[in-house]
């Protein structure tokens, strides 16, 4: 299987356009067919691979099973001033989670927060894309999402919560980067896993157990299993906050009703929950940079345990990876560009651009 991991690199701006023109021959506008390239492509550039425009044959596999409108347009729905609700119909979560940020935001800029529920959406991927919509418009911003069962609660054996990433961001100052945190409530995320199985690599033992509740290195039995979560209790209870805020609240599916990504059987029916918060509310914004600057300084210089080279601010690493991507292009197994091709093939549009 040598030449399966045989790598190529694709540049970022080919990358998009490849994603969007997919996306269009199946049937979403080309604003929404941009909108959710853009993300998948940053997942990509951030070195998120298990959330990049490798998820594009199982989104397209959904369009095809009747289960993921593709022509849905998500709708908005004042509340109060600073809270709004949007509807994703049903549509691609992408849509839906940026209409929801961009509502939040104005909000933020006039009241000094926005606070949005999405409802009927589907998976959007990497939360930090929103995080960074909301940094790049000057904003503090949470976002929170549920997902499909693939974490027991617990002291529990079987699935029930979504493995449902934490996110949360803040503008930098003039010598820091933004803060961006997004983790999923497990040891690993489970699209890691996915990509471990498309790649044909092993998994750490750790992440996750067998059907028989036994350790797995094997991301096959993982898959037929459950997640850990991390930190044991806290994590499960990470997994239950995502689920009050982003399913109760919304009114979309929550306590294991969300339907996952890979499952054709029904809509995801998935719930987000998203703040926009303006940073100058109780100072100046020079002030506020200052202080960014100096919590970022202090934390990256902090005194380093034995064997740390360097320690980094969240969302650094990712940063870092980003600069290099843009520049360098973004490395994949050419057996996972066969079978975007594949897609390409099957929907009349060209095969992406890549390199040796
Ligand atoms: N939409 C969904 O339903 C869904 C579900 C699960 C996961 N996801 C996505 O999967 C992705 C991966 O999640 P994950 O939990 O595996 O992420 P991760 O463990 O790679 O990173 C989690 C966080 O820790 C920080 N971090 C990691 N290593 C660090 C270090 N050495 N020093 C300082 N900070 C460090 C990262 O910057 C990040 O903010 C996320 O983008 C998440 O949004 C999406």
């Amino acid at each position: 299987m040598a030449g399966q991991k045989s790598s190529v690199q694709v540049r970022h701006t080919d990358a998009e356009a490849f994603a969007a023109s997919l996306l269009e021959a199946a049937g979403v506008s080309k604003k929404n067919a941009n909108i959710i390239g853009r993300a998948l492509v940053q997942a990509d550039l951030r070195g998120v691979e298990s959330h990049g425009i490798n998820r594009l044959p199982s989104y397209l596999a959904r369009i095809r099973n009747g289960v993921l409108n593709p022509k849905a347009e998500p709708t908005v729905n004042e509340v109060t001033p600073v809270v709004a609700q949007v509807d994703g119909n049903n549509g691609f979560g992408f849509p839906a989670a940026h209409l929801a940020m961009e509502t939040a935001v104005k909000m933020a800029q006039i009241f000094g927060i926005g606070m949005v529920s999405v409802k009927h959406s589907n998976h959007f991927g990497m939360s930090a894309w929103l995080v960074r919509q909301a940094v790049d418009a000057g904003m503090m911003s949470l976002v929170f999402t549920n997902s499909s069962p693939a974490l027991p609660v617990w002291g529990g054996k079987s699935q029930l919560m979504g493995v449902s990433p934490i996110a949360a961001g803040s503008p930098g100052g003039e010598d820091s980067i933004p803060f961006i945190l997004d983790m999923a409530p497990s040891v690993a995320a489970r699209g890691k896993i996915h990509k471990a199985l498309r790649r044909g690599e092993k998994i750490p033992e750790g992440w996750a157990l067998d059907e028989e509740g036994k350790p797995t290195d094997d991301p096959e039995k993982a898959l037929g299993g459950v997640m850990l979560p991390m930190g044991g209790p806290k994590g499960s209870a990470l997994a239950i906050m995502m689920d009050v805020f982003s399913g109760v609240l919304s009114g979309s599916a929550f306590a294991g009703g969300v339907t996952g990504p890979y499952d054709m059987s029904k809509p995801g029916d998935v719930g987000h929950f998203i703040v926009a918060l303006k940073p100058d509310l109780f100072m100046s914004l020079d002030e506020f940079r200052q202080r960014m600057d100096v919590l970022y300084r202090r934390v990256v210089g902090s005194e380093k345990m034995e064997g740390v080279e360097r320690i980094y601010f969240p969302g650094e690493i990712e940063q870092l990876t980003e600069e290099k991507r843009r520049k360098e292009g973004i490395p994949f197994v050419q057996a996972e560009i066969d079978v975007l091709n594949a897609e390409a093939e099957r929907l009349g549009v060209a095969k992406i651009q890549h390199a040796p």
